[in-house]
């Protein structure tokens, strides 16, 4: 039998063909010519992305065609800006508000602030504030571009004849940095801060990169191709939450209900969309409509969505289920290192000691159902063993409660042990460290564990209850 030498493209790869294909049909839509080189581009293009786990990336159709970044770039910036400034003091500047207004409107709130920075004025002040930073244009744009790679995964460029295009074109831009100086909110000089803005929009990219920063937006911050981490999962939360509520202008709400992503679109024809948690798609299409979002693009991210059910709001998994199981130490085949007078209280208690399994990856919900089932069999166990063998991650907040309950446990009378073989709980090597504090009770086998149950038993049948 010989068998074939490739083995021809993937389920997924053939299912993102179709869509782009389906997609592809029409004209409708037109190039940005405000800014006369963004013409000079094939009407046609089409690419389409999806950087998925581990940092896979599906490429279909002009996936490697390079576009400019243009309005994609705004949460970039905003999120370096977060980074440098702190958000007390971007949140002083810009809004988080939805503007229903069209990308370039002259609009500021009550406070003088542009209402968001995914809006012009909102993305000229984000650029101010690096320039507040780092005053040279040169170096703040190095910075910048060395932190787009960094999401990217690679290192990208400047296309100089868009750019030289949008500074010999950009009068309104150039007004609303004017205008947000003369109401004293744009501290940097104007021209500089349009200058940067300007670079910042002419950066190349592909859907392949577009993908890929969505990716590591998906992923809490850390590139999923390179796992270096490229910004912080604060900044992430931020930026992920303006996209979805003005990423798309004008057209947010009807975005978020039909496609359900945090998202944000430039006029180069890029769009670039997040499930968080799991996936980043890049999608180009030239041909614009009215928001200046790109046509295909749009209708590419709703068929997306609605087929492959990636709406943020698609509720349709029951939640899982955190306590895979729990049994009485009886049933566990360990033998303990015990004296014969240890062994011989020991005897016919085990059933004392109640073992959880816990499974998946904790967080708020299923910490507190976790504890909700400690607390209602509560009497019917000394010692619980919160078995961590089979959860993959634990978030800040349940780890806390984890080692909150085991002494919780422990102030009524009872014990808790965390048998956490893999260090989700407790990392390897923290010791003696904030992560140990309060975490005595974590062990890495289930003797141990079970060493450690015993102890306690006997330790309660010396202790007056
Ligand atoms: O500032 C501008 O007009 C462009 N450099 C970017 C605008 C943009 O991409 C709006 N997005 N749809």
């Amino acid at each position: 039998m010989t068998l074939p030498a490739s083995l021809g493209p993937s389920l997924v790869e053939s299912y993102l063909q179709f869509i782009h294909d389906s997609c592809a049909v029409g004209e409708q839509g037109a190039l940005a010519d405000y800014i006369p080189e963004l013409t000079r581009v094939d009407p046609n293009g089409f690419g389409l992305s999806m950087a998925v786990h581990e940092g896979h990336v599906y490429s279909i159709g002009d996936a490697r065609i390079g576009f400019t970044i243009q309005s994609v770039s705004k949460p970039l910036t905003y999120a370096l800006a977060l980074t440098h400034k702190g958000f007390t003091a971007v949140d002083e500047r810009i809004g988080v508000e939805p503007s229903g207004e069209a990308f370039n409107e002259i609009s500021v709130d009550s406070q003088r602030r542009p209402r968001n920075p995914m809006i012009n004025a909102g993305a000229i002040l984000s650029a101010s504030l690096l320039l507040e930073a780092q005053p040279d244009v040169d170096k703040a744009f190095a910075e910048l571009l060395e932190f787009y790679g960094a999401c990217a995964g690679r290192k990208l460029s400047l296309d100089t004849e868009v750019y030289e295009s949008e500074m010999r074109s950009g009068a309104r831009n150039r007004a609303i940095a004017f205008m947000l100086q003369s109401f004293g909110t744009l501290k940097a000089p104007p021209e500089d801060t349009i200058d940067l803005y300007f670079r910042q929009c002419s950066v190349i990219v592909t859907t392949d990169d577009l993908a890929v920063i969505g990716g590591t937006l998906a992923n809490g911050g850390v590139n999923p191709r390179t796992g270096r981490r490229a910004l912080g999962q604060n900044v992430v939360q931020r930026v992920l939450s303006v996209m979805t509520t003005c990423g798309m202008y004008d057209g947010a709400g009807d975005w978020v209900t039909s496609v359900g992503l945090p998202a944000k679109s430039g006029v180069g024809g890029g769009i670039m969309a997040v499930l968080p948690g799991q996936l980043g798609i890049g999608v180009y299409s030239p041909l614009l409509d009215e928001h200046g979002n790109s046509v295909r693009g749009v209708s590419a991210c709703k068929r997306l969505s609605s087929d492959l059910g990636l709406h943020i709001f698609n509720v349709t998994r029951e939640s899982r289920v955190t306590v895979r199981s729990h049994y009485d130490a009886e049933e566990l085949d360990i033998e303990t290192d015990r004296t014969p007078e240890e062994r011989r209280f020991l005897n016919g208690k085990r059933n004392r000691i109640r073992v959880y399994e816990l499974q998946g990856d904790l967080t708020f919900s299923g910490m507190e159902s976790v504890l909700r089932r400690l607390r209602a069999s509560a009497s019917s166990f000394d010692v619980a063993i919160l078995d961590m063998s089979r959860v993959d991650q634990i978030d800040e907040v349940s780890r806390a409660m984890l080692v909150g309950s085991s002494q919780n446990l422990r102030a009524s009378g009872r014990d808790g042990v965390i048998f956490d073989p893999d260090s989700v709980v407790v990392q390897k090597g923290a010791h003696a460290s904030e992560a140990r504090r309060g975490a005595e009770s974590v062990v890495q086998t289930m003797t141990e564990a079970l060493t450690r149950a015993e102890d306690s038993l006997l330790e309660m049948a010396k202790e007056p209850s």
